[in-house]
Formats: structure tokens, sequence, C-alpha cells
């Protein structure tokens, strides 16, 4: 019986509640379908590019020619790194997981160009997105070499900045426009448990960068963000189609999860799915690939098969990555260098409205207990 006078409704994992308005993202699971601000997933990824896409999430409308170009020009100027956080990523050690260099790389910055009072409403968020390619193609090459390094591409993109900055080289223009597409699909998705980490964070009246080093945390598991890298290490075991199907059935007779399938929204399919696995197809035959395309599209097809399960948006962004020449370490990282548009459009948005989130618990301990004296016990 409940203690609270109140009535308490419990759902596990907060599944199917809804805990606030929020007018930049519908996710629906009735039709498989993804808004960003009233455009469909689709439109997006064929029709616009990322910076239009993180104009859009945190400014509230599409950008129009020249607000773009100098959208593009001012991200490009905020793209290099202060010393001072040079030498703190050159201190980070060499097996330090990636996301937690990011993490450490945000809170820094969040050191030495901290939020006040007077900070330009978008300034944080366009400074973190210029900056995290730099950041962490800077600690990698740093802990490889031990030498600096110029972090200046002169790539008009952040997706081409990003992947020149990982490669060492120009990308191939289907590569470029690969991860472009892959920042647009990454760049929101409503209520998650990274943004909404965020906004419960910004709802204590918090700053900006400790949001968002909140929002990096919980994206670095594997139920969320992590699982491109699990996706990745999966495929990679195996040598044939055949192989990787008798593998998948062990892993659900065993009951172990299989990632990069299934969602907590999406009951059929998830609308950014097909987009990248179209990209990861055409990289495969580019790279004249017989082996992990064909071992990705036989395990969605014995996941559908057996259990009805659709690969979500991580599975075939996997495969494209590694097509894309990008380490599998770096998956999880680029999933944060797209995020953080939505986490910021989310935080800007409790800002306007905000309410404490503080829920409550069902109490399941001990009954009120007769205290007993140190001695007696
Ligand atoms: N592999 C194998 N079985 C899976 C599965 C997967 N990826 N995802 C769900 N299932 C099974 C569950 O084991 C459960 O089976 P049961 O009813 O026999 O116990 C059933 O499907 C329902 O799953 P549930 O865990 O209740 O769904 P959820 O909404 O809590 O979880 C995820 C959603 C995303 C956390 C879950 O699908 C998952 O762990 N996926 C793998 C990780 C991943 O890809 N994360 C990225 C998400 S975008």
């Amino acid at each position: 019986m409940s203690t609270n006078a109140q009535e308490k409704k419990k759902v596990g994992g907060l599944a199917g509640i809804v805990a606030g308005d929020s007018a930049i993202c519908l996710c629906s699971a009735e039709d498989a379908s993804l808004l960003y601000r009233g455009y469909s997933i689709q439109d997006l990824a064929d029709k616009t590019t990322f910076e239009e896409v993180a104009w859009l999430l945190l400014r509230g409308s599409l950008p129009n020619g020249e607000e773009l170009k100098a959208y593009k020009a001012k991200l490009k100027k905020m793209r290099t790194l202060p010393e001072s956080l040079k030498e703190v990523l050159q201190r980070i050690p060499p097996q330090t997981h990636m996301m937690d260099v990011l993490r450490t790389g945000c809170s820094f910055l969040g050191n030495i160009e901290p939020e006040t009072p007077l900070t330009e409403k978008y300034a944080i968020a366009d400074r973190l997105l210029a900056s995290f390619g730099s950041m962490l193609a800077y600690w990698d090459h740093y802990q490889k070499t031990k030498q600096s390094r110029s972090l200046d591409t002169q790539e008009e993109s952040l997706a081409g900045h990003i992947l020149h900055l990982i490669q060492g080289k120009k990308p191939s223009e289907m590569q470029r426009r690969c991860l472009d597409v892959s920042l647009i699909l990454y760049a929101e998705h409503e209520f998650n448990a990274s943004t909404f980490t965020v906004r419960t964070i910004a709802s204590t009246l918090s700053d900006f960068y400790s949001a968002i080093c909140g929002g990096i945390g919980a994206l670095r598991g594997p139920l969320h963000g992590g699982a491109n890298e699990w996706a990745m290490a999966l495929i990679s075991q195996f040598i044939t189609p055949d192989e990787a199907e008798e593998e998948i059935l062990n892993m659900l007779h065993n009951k172990q999860l299989v990632m990069g399938f299934g969602h907590r929204v999406y009951t059929t399919s998830d609308p950014r799915s097909n987009i990248i696995k179209r990209w990861a197809k055409e990289l495969s035959q580019e790279a004249g690939d017989t082996k992990i395309f064909p071992i990705a599209e036989r395990i969605e097809q014995v996941m559908w098969r057996e259990k009805k399960l659709f690969p979500n948006l991580d599975f075939y962004s996997a495969v494209a990555y590694h097509f894309c020449e990008i380490p599998t370490p770096m998956f999880t990282p680029l999933f944060v260098m797209s995020r953080i548009s939505g986490w910021s459009a989310h935080l800007m948005e409790q800002r306007i409205a905000n309410k404490l989130i503080r829920p409550i618990s069902n109490y399941i301990g001990p009954t009120l207990q007769p205290f007993k004296p140190i001695s007696e016990r």
C-alpha cells in the first residue's frame, strides 16, 4: 500500500510517460515517423546539410541562404582550441574512453569560457558544435604521436572537417556526405535518456556545460549511444552471413541483447534506419566489400524473422562509419558531435518555461523500525 497520500503511477523506465511539452521533435510510433520542428527526417536527410539542421533545431526555423553562409563561416572560426584546453587534452591518458575525453574537454571549456549572464544565447551551443571534433582529433593524435597537430582543415562543412581530421586527408565526397547525413539523423530524438538528463540538469538552473557533460555521460552507455560501437564489434566478429546467423540464433536463445536492434518508442521500424542503410550499402559497394554489409543484412533478416526486432539507427550507422574509415571507438563521440544540437535546443526550451524536474519514487524499503543505540546493534 502506498505510504503517500497522493496516488502513484509506476511505470518501469518511465516508458510511455509524458514528461513535458516540447516543440522540437515528433517521434511517432504509429507511422514510424520523425519530424524535426515539423520537417520530415527524409526531407532533411535528402535536401539539407547538418549545419541547416543544427540552425533549425536551435533557432526554430530553417536558415535562408545568407544566414546559412554566415553560420557556416561562424562555426568554421570556432573550430580552434585554446592552448590551455590542448594542454588538458595532452594529459588525458591514452587508454581513456573517447566519450570521457569529450566530457572532460566540455567541462574544461566550461572553466575557461564559462557561461555568464552576459553570454549570448547560442554561443555555447555553437562553440561545442564546432569544437568537439577538434577536441577528439587533437587528443587522439597527441596520444599516438606525443605531438601537437594543426586543426585547420579548410573544409567548408563540419562533416568534412571532422572526417578530414579523423582520416588525416580530404575524405571522398561520398564519405563526407554520408557523415553529413548521419549527423542529421543523430541530431535529435525528443526525450531520450541523454536529452532528458540534459533537461533535468537544466531544470535545476545549473549551467550549460554541466548539463551537456551529463548528456555525454548518459549517451555513453550501450543501451543508448554506445550501441553503435557494440554493433560494429558484433558484425566484425563474423566471417560469413551463415556464421552470423548461427551466432545470432544462439544469442537470442540465451536471451542476450543484440546491440543496434529494438527501440523504446518505435515498434515496427526506425525511420532513420533505411536512410543510413542506403548509405552503408553504397559505401560498401564503393569499397568492393563482399563481407560486412551482407553479414549486417543477414543479422537484420534473422532478428526480424525470429523476434520481429528491427535495426535502430545505430546498427547501419556502424556499417556506414566503418566504410567512412572511422575507428570504432569514435562512433559514439560522433553521436555527441551531432546530438549537441538537439541537447542544446532542449536545454534552451527547458529554460524558457522551467519547472524543476523532480519525480517521486515508489518506496519498497522497510517499514518504520525501532531505533537501536549503537551499543545494542
Ligand atoms: N536484442 C534481443 N532482444 C531484445 C532486444 C535486442 N536488441 N531489444 C529488445 N529485446 C527483447 C527484450 O529482451 C524483451 O524480451 P522479453 O519480453 O522476452 O523479456 C523484449 O524484446 C522487450 O524489450 P525491452 O527491454 O522491454 O524494451 P525496452 O523498451 O526496455 O528497450 C532498448 C529498448 C533499446 C533498450 C532495447 O531494445 C535494447 O536494449 N536494444 C539494444 C541496445 C540498443 O540498440 N540501443 C540503442 C537504442 S536506439
